[in-house]
């Protein structure tokens, strides 16, 4: 999605906003573009495709002042081109707007001020803000923002500079993310926290229907009836170390190498030398767990997938019925929900629309919310009634891999916990699982040192098509997750599917040229498995199968096995995620494409 970034202060704002700029990389984009107020007036640069473009164009027409926004976009209305680049500047160029999310009510605004004489230049939704801020000002940019606000529907993070007022930066929220930075003699703003790190760890987040003046030393809020607010500071929780590639070539390779050790942290956070499990940040006593009916998770993506695994651990330690939504869907079917369901919703980045969504309709409906966050202070983490941190700490790659480990380890580790307080877990399986669990961040160091047949099998298969996933039970969302991370990241096309579903309609597709990934480890659907993988040799399919090491009789059956070490079967899917996420990876970087930021992907998508 869109990222901002914005500067007052005393140094220079474009080497500035490029940094932060860079740092928003990750969210997705396909224009880029600055402005900066001086002596001679608005100074708006631009340029279609990567940041380097509008780093080069910058070099070669340098322009300087020290207020200044930025931009990174990701297009909605209007293809991406120079002209539907942020940003946006107002008929008599004195004001210029960056925003990040979908005005929904543009088309009418649009009419009316065009109706009022005012000349458009771009396709944007974003447009009209600037041309509303330009009717609205009498002399004070917050109180034009606010006057525009009044006007809006839709979603909008917003920052905004005028001539007229040449130390001030305006910016407004309602349902996007944005930050404000307090720094020495500076003032920031931006999508998020790590665009301005390097400059403070002071900052407020914004609320929705707020809106901000901050210049170099004074930070003003006002809601959208003008009523002001005292700002809420925060320290920000990051190192630059942890944002940045750390030795490697990527961040999706850094990120997939760090699953051991954020395992390993988490089970030390969260489970005690006497095996007591931990949820200290949540508040899980007001959430009703007593009297719970029936969970209902919901969720985009990877975190669906995530969902899906966490539906059979639920129902498997806590007994109680799980239903599995993806958000989209959730928030328009009229989901039939009480105060005695407990809606359960999952996302990393805690920003995503239809999960926001969700969370809201799951309120209205009298549920009680609980998340499971990777970044604290997100938007679904302030909606929800409690949040359990996946501590996995910034994901930066567009395809979410250790996050989802994290969310699966948080899902066990709260089945577990419900399951002991139901009295639904037999103390000898509780005590099982949770050795198991200690011994898991050693298991996956071993996948990780141990790929070989991973790299075989992307050199092998990197020209395919096609590709099909095989799981069941604990596994079968694997599957789809498998598939989900091929086809984002190297535009192969994949398909996930439930093993005992294949007979009904995808074995069609077999043939002698098919690649199918079969999620085989030790456990009670083995069997079933290895039926299924024998159904695909009798129609010449290439099967790949990830399987327990040990096993030299699988072998036999297929024409490449990626081995995984041995696991109680709840845990499986912990380990077997591993080699699909290096599958992917490498098939992804042989075919020469940009495995952290693929095509058209945002990292969080927070527009519907
Ligand atoms: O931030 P969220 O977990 O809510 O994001 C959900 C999906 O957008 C995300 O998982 C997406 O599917 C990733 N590209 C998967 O790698």
């Amino acid at each position: 999605m869109c990222g901002i970034v914005g500067y007052v202060g005393e140094e220079q704002a474009v080497p500035v906003i490029l940094e932060g700029l860079r740092r928003l990389e990750y969210r997705g984009y396909d224009s880029a573009g600055v402005a900066v107020l001086n002596h001679s007036g608005m100074q708006v640069v631009k340029e279609v495709g990567k940041l380097k473009m509008l780093r080069q164009r910058l070099q070669d027409e340098p322009i300087t002042g020290t207020t200044g926004i930025g931009h990174t976009r990701w297009a909605t209305h209007g293809v991406p081109s120079q002209l539907n680049a942020h940003p946006h500047c107002d008929c008599t160029n004195s004001f210029t707007v960056v925003h990040n999310g979908i005005i929904e009510n543009y088309t009418d605004l649009r009419n009316e001020l065009i109706e009022r004489g005012h000349r458009f230049a771009s396709d944007t939704d974003t447009e009209i803000v600037v041309h509303l801020i330009e009717e609205n000002y009498t002399g004070d940019l917050l109180e034009a923002m606010l006057q525009a606000m009044r006007r809006l529907s839709g979603a909008y993070a917003l920052a905004t500079i005028c001539m007229h007022e040449p130390d001030t930066i305006v910016a407004a929220r309602c349902g996007s993310p944005l930050v404000i930075g307090c720094g020495n003699g500076c003032g920031l703003v931006a999508s998020d926290a790590s665009a301005i790190l390097e400059h403070t760890r002071k900052v407020v987040y914004l609320e929705d229907y707020h809106a901000a003046r901050l210049d170099r030393s004074r930070l003003v809020i006002r809601d959208i009836k003008g009523v002001q607010h005292e700002p809420l500071f925060k320290e920000i929780n990051l190192n630059l170390t942890d944002i940045e590639k750390g030795g490697h070539p990527h961040y999706m390779i850094k990120e997939i190498f760090e699953q051991p050790a954020l395992v390993n942290d988490v089970i030390m956070r969260r489970i005690s030398p006497s095996n007591e499990i931990q949820f200290r940040e949540a508040r899980l006593e007001g959430l009703g767990l007593e009297s719970l009916e029936r969970i209902q998770m919901v969720s985009c993506g990877t975190a669906y997938h995530a969902s899906m695994v966490g539906k059979y651990f639920l129902e498997n330690l806590a007994r109680l019925p799980v239903e599995v939504d993806i958000a989209s869907e959730f928030r328009y079917r009229s989901p039939v929900l009480n105060e005695n369901t407990l809606v359960v919703a999952i996302s990393q980045s805690g920003e995503t629309a239809d999960t926001l969504a969700g969370v809201k309709e799951a309120h209205e409906r009298g549920a009680k919310v609980l998340s499971l966050i990777n970044v604290e202070g997100s938007s679904i983490d302030r909606a929800s009634d409690s949040t359990l941190y996946v501590y996995a700490g910034p994901e930066i790659a567009v395809a979410s891999t250790k996050a989802y480990s994290a969310q699966l380890l948080a899902l066990l580790l709260f089945s577990l916990h419900l399951g002991r307080k139901r009295g639904t877990i037999e103390s000898d399986l509780y005590r099982t699982l949770l050795d198991e669990l200690r011994a898991l961040p050693k298991k996956m160091q071993w996948i990780l040192d141990n790929h070989e047949t991973v790299k075989l099998c992307s050199k092998k298969f990197s020209g395919a098509a096609h590709f099909l996933y095989l799981g069941r039970s604990f596994n079968y969302p694997n599957a789809l997750e498998g598939a989900l991370k091929l086809k984002e990241l190297s535009y192969i096309h994949a398909e996930g599917c439930g093993a005992g579903e294949m007979k009904h309609g995808p074995i069609a597709l077999i043939d002698g040229t098919f690649p199918v990934v079969c999620i085989t480890p030790a456990g009670r659907v083995y069997e079933k498995m290895l039926s299924n993988i024998e159904e695909i040799r009798a129609r010449k399919g290439i099967v790949i199968a990830v399987a327990t090491e040990g096993n030299a009789e699988i072998a036999k059956h297929c024409d490449y096995v990626m081995y995984i070490p041995t696991v109680n079967e709840m845990l499986s899917p912990l380990l077997t995620v591993i080699p699909l996420q290096l599958l992917a990876y490498y098939v992804t970087i042989l075919n020469g494409l940009d495995v952290d930021q693929p095509r058209n992907l945002a990292k969080s998508v927070t527009v519907e």
